[in-house]
């Protein structure tokens, strides 16, 4: 009989629910009086807390290593604790948010950047990780966009599996974080885009669109999976039982551990499916949810709620020995301190190797959105003016780096002071970011964003007219500007994604005074650029760009690096074109090509229906030429279709270009979209080089999911795309035949 097994045998019922509770911090600091407030708060004894199997954000390897020493004092079965914590893009040194890094369409770079976020994270003396966040995202009003990688199911899933790799490399020999993806399921569909709103998706596009980013991480071995917040067909993620059992237990073989989000059980009360709190954990735990995080309800009602037949005893087994099976792989009840360790995070925080990593990682990150007359990379010698509120600004490392520090960031003066003289450089703030920081309101797990006031009038002319004077004195002004790092992230959503009015006002002030402006975008989701992209000569979205974000964006400005960024997310012309994406159904109606007289397509009376940036856009130094796309004109069942396409480089530039391909299946038994990315290779492109680059289609790019969820192979006429983003690339067409 295995360790657990006889463990679990030897447990009491309280002792069983409380591996099922993950309480805060709060509860295991010495500090009585911060016991009493939150166990009262929340209504549960010092035995229960006692008794609690996981730990909610608190790292450290002093701190670990303290709470799990007192932990297995208290513990009857000496029991560790698992230490869960939110390691999303980084741990001390922190990489690009995650849309940055979609934007790299590199996993394997991002796989890399994963398994030193862990590195460094174990060594605090954590576990777990609530990451990768697998939510495709279509609507930047979502403040969570910023943790998403995208808007295409497949980049999402070709990510999301490479951070679950590189999160979970060498787990079992003491190494890796056990990863927990989230959030299951839909999240980022949420209704207007504001955060935590219902979520109305139809089974074929759940299917379709976002649960494969979910499988992917199931997949590729993930530890666990939190449920959403949202409801699916009108019922919350942590009671939904077709999304817990069906779905992820009996069709995906999921056998890990399921979480709620913070305080979800507790949430189907204001939801409106449970009456109490003891209804509620009846509802979550017989929908297959295994830990309750941070709310009373499991604690204080799963063991009456057993005694009482209303959960079977041997459901509430299985789901300890899930839990405790974790610990088990994770090595704890071997060594419940596995890798805390001071002297660790001296050695692996802010290594070299890390920055260095996390500055390439940054550097592809960003994309080149504009580059007019090839005004980039700057020329040495060029008198600069960097202004703006981001210009010397260490903010940079956005809103989930919750273990990362603001005061190690390089900001883009600093990179700029390291590599021009200083009558080179001129640098002032010019404007505010924002006129008022009120309306931000806090946000618990970061700590470093501090209280930030606004100029005086006083201060807000002199910036003013340093601002002018520098850009009518220098070559070149860098308007580096942009969104508060609390403006995207949780709880962040937006009515309006424009950059605020002071700034587009000083945005288009400078330019008209300056011989030539790049604008440089820190920010956290497609903004919507229409009201200052054609005042500027040259624009790179910067994202939040992490701990080296400054020496990227340098390395970039100065030609050290070619832009190989290429959009993940489409960018709005306007707030009434939201959710836009490219991978969007044909309608009755299509703008471009429909039988109806102009007026009746589906279209804007004010807006065009395209985005201002489309899905894989990106510009670089170098630039290619598509031709000669080969393919048979047809292919049947069994077999697979060779595609070739020469991409050829038209400069001196090497750089990495990045092939998409797409599919449209042009008639199927239900609308399919009028295109849908279905593989991409990163080529390394040499100055002046002609390379063919070959793709192989197969079966399975040609299914779809049904509202059942069941794929479905239809034969029939395919258009296929394949060029350097959703826009630029050369059409042909096959015939896939049944037999
Ligand atoms: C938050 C987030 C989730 C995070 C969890 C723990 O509310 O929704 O992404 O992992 O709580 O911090």
């Amino acid at each position: 009989m295995s360790r657990i097994t006889t463990l679990l045998a030897q447990m009491t019922l309280e002792e069983k629910v409380g591996q099922l509770v993950q309480l805060s911090g709060e509860f295991f600091v010495d500090e009585p009086q911060l016991t009493v407030g939150p166990k009262a708060k929340l209504g549960i004894s010092q035995q229960q807390v006692q008794c609690a199997g996981s730990v909610l954000n608190v790292s450290g390897a002093k701190k670990t290593r303290h709470i799990q020493e007192q932990h297995l004092q208290n513990s009857r079965l000496k029991i560790p604790l698992l230490f869960m914590a939110d390691i999303v893009y980084g741990y001390r040194t922190v990489f690009p948010i995650p849309l940055a890094m979609g934007c790299s369409w590199s996993p394997a770079l991002i796989e890399r950047c994963c398994q030193v976020a862990a590195q460094e994270a174990v060594s605090a003396g954590s576990h777990v990780t609530f990451a990768p966040m697998a939510d495709l995202v279509r609507d930047a009003r979502w403040g969570r966009c910023m943790e998403s990688t995208g808007e295409d199911p497949l980049l999402n899933s070709r990510i999301v599996s490479a951070c679950v790799r590189g999160f979970q490399h060498n787990l079992e020999h003491g190494e890796g974080l056990a990863a927990c993806v989230k959030h299951f399921a839909g999240y980022g569909a949420p209704v207007a885009g504001r955060d935590y709103n219902t979520v109305e998706l139809s089974r074929q596009s759940l299917f379709e669109d976002y649960l494969p980013p979910y499988l992917a991480a199931v997949q590729a071995g993930c530890k666990l999976v939190m449920s959403a917040f949202n409801t699916i067909d009108g019922i919350p993620a942590t009671a939904n039982r077709w999304l817990l059992q069906t779905v992820l237990r009996d069709r995906w073989h999921f056998d890990g551990v399921t979480i709620a989000d913070y305080a979800a059980v507790k949430e189907l009360i204001p939801h409106g499916v449970a009456e109490d709190e003891r209804h509620a954990s009846q509802l979550a735990f017989n929908a297959g949810l295994d830990i309750d995080m941070k709310s009373p309800c499991y604690v204080n009602h799963l063991a009456a709620l057993v005694n009482q037949g209303e959960i079977p005893e041997e459901a509430l087994n299985q789901a300890v020995m899930r839990v405790l099976q974790l610990k088990e792989t994770l090595g704890l009840f071997d060594d419940p301190f596995r890798g805390a360790s001071e002297e660790k995070e001296q050695a692996w925080f802010y290594h070299p190797d890390h920055l260095a990593l996390a500055r390439e990682t940054a550097a592809r990150s960003l994309v080149l959105l504009k580059n007019d007359n090839a005004l980039l990379p700057l020329k040495p010698g060029t008198k600069v003016a960097l202004i703006g509120p981001y210009a010397d600004n260490p903010d940079i490392i956005g809103l989930w780096a919750v273990y990362g520090e603001t005061s190690h960031s390089v900001t883009l003066k600093q990179a700029l002071d390291e590599v021009l003289a200083p009558d080179e450089l001129l640098t002032t703030q010019g404007c505010d970011l924002l006129l008022n920081y009120d309306f931000l309101g806090e946000f618990g797990a970061t700590t470093q964003v501090d209280a930030q006031s606004c100029m005086s009038e006083e201060q807000r002319q002199t910036e003013q007219a340093r601002a002018l004077q520098y850009a009518r004195e220098a070559d070149v002004v860098l308007l580096a500007m942009g969104e508060h790092m609390m403006q995207s992230g949780e709880a962040a959503s937006r009515t309006d994604i424009h950059l605020p009015q002071h700034q587009v006002e000083f945005i288009q002030s400078i330019a008209r005074v300056a011989k030539k402006t790049v604008l440089i975008l820190f920010n956290g989701r497609p903004l919507v650029l229409s009201d200052v992209v054609e005042h500027v000569d040259a624009v790179i979205e910067a994202w939040f760009p992490g701990s080296e974000g400054g020496h990227a964006i340098a390395d970039v400005l100065y030609g050290k690096r070619n832009p190989s960024g290429r959009l993940s997310m489409s960018f709005p012309r306007a707030n009434g074109q939201v959710p836009i994406y490219y991978n969007a159904l044909s309608t009755g109606r299509p703008a471009d090509k429909s039988d109806h007289s102009p007026r009746f397509i589906s279209k804007y009376l004010d807006c065009p229906t395209t985005p201002l940036f489309p899905f894989g856009f990106g510009l670089s130094w170098h630039r290619v030429e598509l031709s000669e796309l080969t393919l048979a004109a047809q292919f049947c069942a069994g077999e697979t279709l060779t595609v070739g396409i020469t991409v050829r480089n038209l400069t001196p530039h090497a750089g990495i270009e990045t092939v998409q391909l797409y599919l449209q299946d042009c008639v199927a038994s239900i609308a399919r979209p009028v295109m849908m990315l279905k593989e991409f290779q990163q080529v390394m492109l040499k100055a002046d080089e002609t390379r063919r680059v070959i793709f192989t289609v197969n079966e399975e790019m040609l299914t779809f999911f049904n509202a059942e969820g069941e794929k479905v192979l239809e034969p029939g006429r395919f258009n296929i795309f394949v060029g350097t983003s959703s826009v630029e690339v050369l059409k042909g067409e096959f015939i896939y035949r049944a037999a």
